[in-house]
């Protein structure tokens, strides 16, 4: 028999990333629920500066994008890249380099966010000098990687590891680009771009972390744990390369869509918005792609709480890159563009595609990662509230963006006889109480899934430890349920 997978490949590693996701996803939505109530409750600022919205809202994107988005592709990547190639990490030294780095970068944020060091840019508010440590530690990840396929037993590459590699190629020369500035003292610098080219990068750096962080990394995910937890062989593996090629280049040129009516040239919100249509054509065959693989398994989904996750991920995927291009149409984005719509599209795309994928692969991993008899995790049950609490946690946040956006936007425009303004930008905010506190609730839902799901992880854990499978595993005594994943 071969040797045990757990003394095949490196997956240390691997179990703390993914118990890092799921800590940072309860610290992220935490900041999340309480930003949204500061916003249906503004006395909850306590006029403190460190607790004042504006500090805490990039620590909850921050926390969500690179803390929990970032641990989970990190955990996935390298769990699927050894799996696929069949070797163990190129370096399990320099992957450890990669998780104490990443962490640290996190806490870096955690302290300076809200003490208001900030380059005040969307999604690289980060300051100089951490800015350099994410693209030395992001290099790290990316060259571990890389190297990985390098030595590699399979013929080929499998498709996941084509999504990643495209992700890590495009964030890094976006994250240096954009983050070029220069330092006036340790914790201020001055972008080297100014204005419009300012805003240019800018977006083109903002769109492309959704494009590429957000989108790319988390198909890499889709098109190896569904076909896994689904036992089934992925629908289309020509359509899969066919998703791959479309994205990498339809993407980059869409970032211009979020600057319509600027300086900026009128034809370079045109292209953005022409290529953003196109954009829905592979988005829509990657998701069929992804639902078509349970082709003659559905049934699976009445028993399998996390192949629900996976599922239900890419109709919000779907849903998500249906919306943006109709939002990127300069008609649609006169009335969405500063509205709460904006926060409904963010949220379908970011609750429930990246969140609702991510979970489904952790809860796959888990189970299998710490030996657990059955490789099931420690209550299924537990599973099944946790997507039942997400699904609706997250249908009750984007309604009610959906409601105030459109309200906002009309408020905005509308105009009486004489052209004068109906309603004061005041009388605007105070109509979106009612849907600020529904949000609230909505994401007070999920976070709650989100405790749960940690609670289940933790018990999964010691269910593994107290059964000993995994040092049975790693003495190579016993084939472990890894064999079934
Ligand atoms: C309990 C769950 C969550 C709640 C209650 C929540 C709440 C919020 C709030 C109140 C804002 C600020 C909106 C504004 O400025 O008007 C925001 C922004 C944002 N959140 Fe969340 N969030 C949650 C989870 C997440 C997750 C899991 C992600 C990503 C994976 C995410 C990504 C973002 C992004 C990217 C923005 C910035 C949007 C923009 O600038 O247009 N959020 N969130
Ligand atoms: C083909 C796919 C997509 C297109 C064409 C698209 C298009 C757009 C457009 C037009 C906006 C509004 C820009 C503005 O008015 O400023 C927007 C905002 C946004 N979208 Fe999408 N979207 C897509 C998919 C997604 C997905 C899947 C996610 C999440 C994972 C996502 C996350 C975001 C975020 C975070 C913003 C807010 C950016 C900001 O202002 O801070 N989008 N998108």
């Amino acid at each position: 028999m071969e040797a045990s997978l757990e003394r095949k490949y490196d997956f240390d590693v691997v179990r703390w990333f993914a118990v890092m996701a799921a800590v940072y996803l309860v610290v992220g939505a935490g900041v999340g629920v309480y930003i949204a109530s500061e916003l249906a409750w503004p006395f909850l600022n306590f006029d403190i500066p460190e607790l004042s919205f504006g500090r805490l809202r990039p620590l909850h994107t921050n926390a969500v994008i690179f803390g929990f988005g970032g641990s989970t592709l990190m955990a996935t990547a390298f769990y699927t890249v050894q799996r696929t190639c069949g070797v163990r990490l190129w370096s399990n030294k320099l992957a450890w380099f990669t998780f104490w780095g990443w962490n640290l970068i996190i806490v870096a944020a955690v302290i300076t966010l809200p003490l208001g060091f900030t380059q005040a840019k969307e999604y690289a508010e980060l300051e100089w000098p951490i800015d350099i440590a994410i693209a030395v530690v992001w290099l790290s990840y990316f060259y571990n990687f890389v190297m990985t396929i390098h030595v590699r037993k399979s013929s080929h590459i499998y498709v996941s590891n084509w999504f990643f590699l495209g992700m890590m190629i495009m964030i890094t020369y976006l994250h240096v680009v954009n983050s070029l500035a220069i330092p006036v003292g340790l914790f201020k610098s001055y972008s080297i771009f100014a204005g419009v080219q300012d805003a240019m990068i800018q977006w083109w750096w903002g769109h492309n972390a959704v494009g590429f962080f957000l989108t790319a990394g988390f198909l890499a995910i889709m098109y190896y744990f569904i076909p896994k937890q689904s036992g089934r062989p992925i629908f289309s593996y020509r359509l899969s390369v066919l998703h791959f090629w479309a994205l990498m280049f339809g993407y980059v040129w869409l970032g211009a869509h979020h600057l319509h009516y600027t300086a900026l040239p009128d034809w370079t919100g045109s292209l953005g918005a022409g290529i953003s249509m196109a954009m829905i054509i592979p988005s829509w065959g990657g998701a069929l792609n992804g639902m078509l693989t349970l082709s003659g398994a559905w049934d699976k989904l009445r028993t399998d709480p996390t192949l629900r996750f996976l599922i239900i991920s890419l109709a919000f995927y779907a849903m998500s890159t249906f919306e943006g291009p109709v939002m990127s149409l300069k008609t649609v984005n006169a009335l969405s563009h500063y509205t709460d719509w904006t926060i409904g599209h963010v949220h379908s795309g970011a609750l429930g595609w990246v969140a609702m994928v991510s979970l489904g692969a952790i809860y796959h991993l888990v189970p299998r990662l710490w030996h657990v008899k059955g490789g099931q995790m420690w209550s299924n049950s537990l599973v099944s509230w946790h997507f039942w609490l997400a699904t609706f946690g997250t249908l009750i946040y984007i309604l009610a963006m959906w409601i105030s956006g459109i309200q906002q936007g009309l408020m905005w425009r509308a105009y009486d006889q004489f052209g004068t303004l109906v309603y004061s930008f005041a009388e605007s905010v105070a109509a979106m109480h009612p849907y600020y506190a529904m949000r609230a609730v909505g994401g007070f839902i999920f976070l709650s899934g989100a405790v749960i799901g940690l609670f289940n992880i933790i018990m999964t854990i010691r269910q593994g430890v107290r059964e000993g499978g995994l040092e049975r595993a790693r003495q190579g005594t016993e084939e472990s349920e890894l064999a079934t994943a």
